[in-house]
């Protein structure tokens, strides 16, 4: 199993515990409710997609008995999901607590890292369960 597939794996169960504590916390503190975008986002990006990318990586390709197009893209999208979604809901976070306008703009920007991730994820499945037998 490539690094980058099992990271993925590792850092979905991860969000998965954090998303529980924050998720708990919210039913203990209902004036936590404000963060109820970090606990699903936590689940949704965190757990649930990191779990399907890592999992999707490493058996989709076996699937049509082809090579992952770009380990390298693999490896960069892994960074790029966590730094988005990690950015996404600490400034998310911030910006409920202070007005400054630069922790809204930072949310946003995170987000378009993220949705950058997923297009990465889409090209390198695509182009890897498409590509043409080799001759
Ligand atoms: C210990 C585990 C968990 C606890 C204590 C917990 C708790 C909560 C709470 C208190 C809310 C707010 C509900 C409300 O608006 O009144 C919520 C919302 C949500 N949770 Fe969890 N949760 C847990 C696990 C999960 C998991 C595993 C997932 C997904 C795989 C998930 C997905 C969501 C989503 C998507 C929402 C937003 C729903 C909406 O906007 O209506 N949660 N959760
Ligand atoms: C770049 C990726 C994403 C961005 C920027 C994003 C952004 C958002 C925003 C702004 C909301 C509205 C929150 C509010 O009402 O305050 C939302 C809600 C929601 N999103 Fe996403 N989302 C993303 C990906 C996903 C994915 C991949 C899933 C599911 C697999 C998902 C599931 C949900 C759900 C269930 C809600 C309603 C629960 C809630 O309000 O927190 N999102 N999302």
């Amino acid at each position: 199993m490539d690094k980058f597939v099992k990271n993925f794996i590792g850092a979905s169960i991860f969000y998965l515990v954090l998303s529980a504590v924050l998720g708990t916390l919210m039913l203990a503190y209902p004036q936590l409710m404000n963060l109820k975008f970090v606990h699903s986002h936590l689940n949704m990006l965190g757990w649930v997609s990191m779990m399907i990318y890592g999992v999707g990586y490493h058996i989709l390709p076996r699937f049509v008995g082809k090579k992952l197009k770009s380990n390298l893209l693999g490896e960069i999208q892994f960074y790029l999901a966590n730094a988005g979604l990690v950015g996404m809901l600490v400034f998310y976070s911030a910006a409920q607590y202070n007005p400054e306008p630069v922790y809204k703009t930072l949310t946003v920007v995170s987000g378009i890292a993220e949705a950058v991730s997923v297009v990465i994820f889409f090209y390198n499945m695509i182009a890897t369960l498409y590509a043409e037998d080799a001759a």
